[in-house]
């Protein structure tokens, strides 16, 4: 009998998750025998769900809103990154039956950007990071683990910037959202982590002409795929990534550990999940 080796997406609500057509496009290319399905479950029932991955029904999975915070309680072992960045949103189940939680949200940026936007960090001094919300955390874990040597944490409140840049250990200098031009002339690289982008919505006075010509502006909202910032920044002859790329590259490590093939992010597969957006 072959094994079918199975994961999931769990989340409350699940059914607009692209995770269940990435995980079931490579599984289809590398001829797996697997299953990835998205699962609803209400946080009542985390804990039972858990309890039936110990035991062996699942490899494992990704855990989605509004459990990324509350799985940490469930695991048996959870990646200090993980810890740092305050979510974990990949589980995998040892041989033993214990649970290991990791976060591949940092990984999936700079993924992203390695393949987008190659050579990016190489003479990189400073980046900007705008916002300092839950998806602001994985950005500068990921800046710092690439060793950029200057972090700028911009946000509306400038309370909640400088709480983050106290609590996570980095380079990070805190401040707000209009402090920009004074950080702008010398950034190599501005990150949108704001949910400004979407339904419209663009930042009110944020001149991107104040950066080198040479720098790159990334943003992790991807409906719109090109948000008006990306819009601005591509008029004005400045490199852009679109936030699509960091879905696709953050599911990497985990299919990589349930299944035992690292999957690549394909021209094919981008095109596939854009068609749902
Ligand atoms: P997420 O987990 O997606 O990061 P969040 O924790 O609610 O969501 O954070 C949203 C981020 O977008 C915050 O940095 C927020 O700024 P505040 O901390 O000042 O609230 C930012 N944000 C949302 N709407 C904004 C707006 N209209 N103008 C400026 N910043 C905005």
């Amino acid at each position: 009998m072959i094994h079918v080796k199975k994961a999931f997406v769990i989340g409350h609500p699940i059914k607009h998750s692209r995770s269940p057509l990435i995980h079931g496009s490579w599984i289809a290319e590398h001829g797996i025998a697997g299953s990835y399905q998205a699962i609803d479950v209400a946080p009542e029932h985390l804990p039972a769900f858990v309890e039936r991955l110990r035991q062996g029904e699942f490899a494992g999975g990704n855990v989605t809103i509004p459990h990324k915070e509350a799985v940490f309680a469930l695991c048996d072992s959870v990646d200090p990154l993980a810890k740092t960045i305050g979510a974990a949103n990949t589980l995998v189940r040892q041989p033993d039956g214990r649970i290991h939680g990791f976060n591949t949200d940092y990984m999936g940026f700079l993924g992203n950007l390695d393949q987008n936007a190659p050579g990016w960090a190489q003479g990189l001094e400073r980046a900007i990071v705008l916002g300092a919300g839950g998806a602001a955390r994985a950005i500068l874990v990921a800046l710092r683990e690439q060793g950029v040597p200057e972090i700028v944490l911009l946000n509306r409140t400038t309370e909640k910037a400088e709480a983050l840049a106290k609590e996570i250990p980095g380079p990070f200098v805190p401040g707000a959202l209009a402090d920009y031009p004074n950080y702008a002339g010398a950034a190599g690289l501005v990150v949108n982590t704001t949910s400004i982008g979407m339904h419209d919505t663009r930042f009110d006075d944020l001149d991107l002409r104040l950066l080198p010509g040479t720098a790159l502006v990334t943003d992790i909202v991807y409906v719109p795929l090109v948000t008006p910032l990306l819009a601005d920044a591509r008029a004005l002859g400045l490199k852009t990534v679109d936030g699509l790329g960091m879905l696709l590259h953050q599911a990497i490590p985990g299919f990589e550990a349930w299944f035992g093939v690292r999957p690549a992010v394909t021209p094919a597969l981008r095109a596939k999940v854009e068609a749902t957006l």
